[in-house]
């Protein structure tokens, strides 16, 4: 009998990272996989899905405009749970700390179907921050059958909250696999607003989006970006912008029109790996990117009072500089004009992953139903 296995998600980074395992699942003589989407996202996550060539069995359709977390959450309850009466899968696999994975856990927990957690044990010190993703990982964590942690040191967040280390796999983050699968390769880019930005020129590549963000520590960033390209005539910012209105509505007035700043729509994945790897440094707030940039060697200034994903920090090739217009200005131009200090921080390390994630996950998943043995966890 094969394994009945639900992946389920509903945003551009949980696609980016449940992709490896989708596909390590469609390669398993194992498995019987059924994708299901929330659409908490709608033409973000559908981007995705086309890049890595997926087509979910199950759409839930979820998505509204300026959809509030209740609304996600019900949404996805209500609309999940007769798909997983009548699919009954063997095992539910959510990733991460959306609002989707949250209530896909939920609505499978209630019908006692085992949760499997990807990127489980990310912790900061408050459940306040990141609001309300801190939340949902921490609640993901009580009702998880099998946790795949991505670092050892989100293994020890949660042996330190009393969970079974014999339900705990140490996998590297799936994100590795794929960017990695995506990153090789010299293709030219899709998009044809990037049409001129590989002319030479120094390249800063900038992402915000997240909620604690919103409002005025997303002006603050706006306007040290502002200042940045005066300063900076030589350079090129780069930023692929949210779908999120409340995130563009910030950007766009104070940054369009200026010669060498690029406001772009959310970029296809194999584009942003490629801009990635041409960038000097990234700015950003958001989790995905603090992972990748490092595997490259790339300088990560984070746009956050703290962060569930220290690794690249201790590496020192991440570091938290939060909203504050002056320390962006001056980080950014030490990295752009001082060679000790760029090259004390462009150290290409692998703190989160080596490519094989998804082949650790699908085989501690088969281990689950006796089908398979373990693989050794990863460590750095
Ligand atoms: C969500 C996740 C966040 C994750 C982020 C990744 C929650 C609570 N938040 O935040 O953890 O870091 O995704 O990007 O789960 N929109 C579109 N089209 C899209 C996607 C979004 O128009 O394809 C707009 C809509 O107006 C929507 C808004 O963006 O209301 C916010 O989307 P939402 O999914 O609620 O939250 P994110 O801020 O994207
Ligand atoms: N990404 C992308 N196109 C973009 C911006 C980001 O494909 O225009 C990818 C990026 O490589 C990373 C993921 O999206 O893998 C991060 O998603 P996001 O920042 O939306 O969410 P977070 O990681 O903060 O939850």
């Amino acid at each position: 009998m094969l394994i009945k296995a639900m992946p389920i998600y509903g945003t551009r980074p949980e696609a980016i990272k449940m992709a490896p395992i989708v596909a390590a699942f469609q390669d398993s003589p194992l498995f019987d996989p059924h994708v299901v989407v929330t659409g908490q996202h709608r033409e973000m996550l559908t981007q995705v899905n086309d890049t890595f060539g997926i087509v979910p069995a199950g759409d839930l359709d979820i998505f509204s405009h300026g959809q509030g977390l209740e609304a996600v959450t019900s949404r996805t309850l209500d609309r999940l749970t007769p798909v997983l009466k009548d699919v009954r899968p063997d095992v539910v696999v959510v990733q991460g700390d959306t609002t989707s994975a949250f209530a896909a856990g939920l609505a499978a927990f209630y019908l006692k179907i085992p949760v499997v957690h990807v990127e489980a044990g990310l912790r900061t010190p408050t459940i306040w921050s990141p609001f309300p993703e801190e939340g949902n990982r921490r609640l993901l964590t009580r009702i998880t059958s099998l946790h795949l942690a991505p670092t050892q040191g989100s293994k020890a967040n949660l042996v330190h909250e009393g969970v079974d280390p014999s339900t705990i796999a140490v996998t590297g983050n799936t994100v590795i696999d794929a960017f990695l699968s995506v990153a090789q390769g010299d293709r030219a880019f899709e998009s044809p607003e990037l049409d001129g930005v590989d002319d030479g020129r120094p390249i800063v590549l900038v992402t915000s989006h997240r909620r604690e963000s919103w409002g005025d520590p997303m002006r603050r960033t706006a306007a040290a970006l502002r200042e940045l390209s005066i300063r900076e005539p030589g350079t090129l910012f780069v930023l692929p912008l949210h779908a999120n209105p409340l995130v563009r509505d910030i950007f766009r007035p104070a940054l369009e029109g200026l010669p060498n700043v690029r406001l772009t729509e959310p970029l296809g994945y194999n584009d942003f790996a490629r801009l990635t790897a041409m960038s000097r440094l990234v700015v950003t707030d958001s989790g995905g990117v603090q992972e990748e940039a490092p595997s490259l060697g790339k300088p990560v200034l984070v746009l956050r009072e703290d962060t569930e994903r220290p690794e690249a920090v201790t590496a020192g090739t991440a570091k938290l500089i939060g909203t504050d217009p002056e320390l962006i200005v001056s980080n950014v131009s030490a990295l752009l004009h001082d060679e000790s200090v760029y090259a004390a921080m462009a150290n290409a390390v692998n703190p989160y992953g080596d490519g094989k994630a998804a082949e650790r996950s699908v085989a501690a998943i088969a281990a689950m139903f006796d089908r398979a043995s373990r693989l050794p966890d990863f460590t750095v």
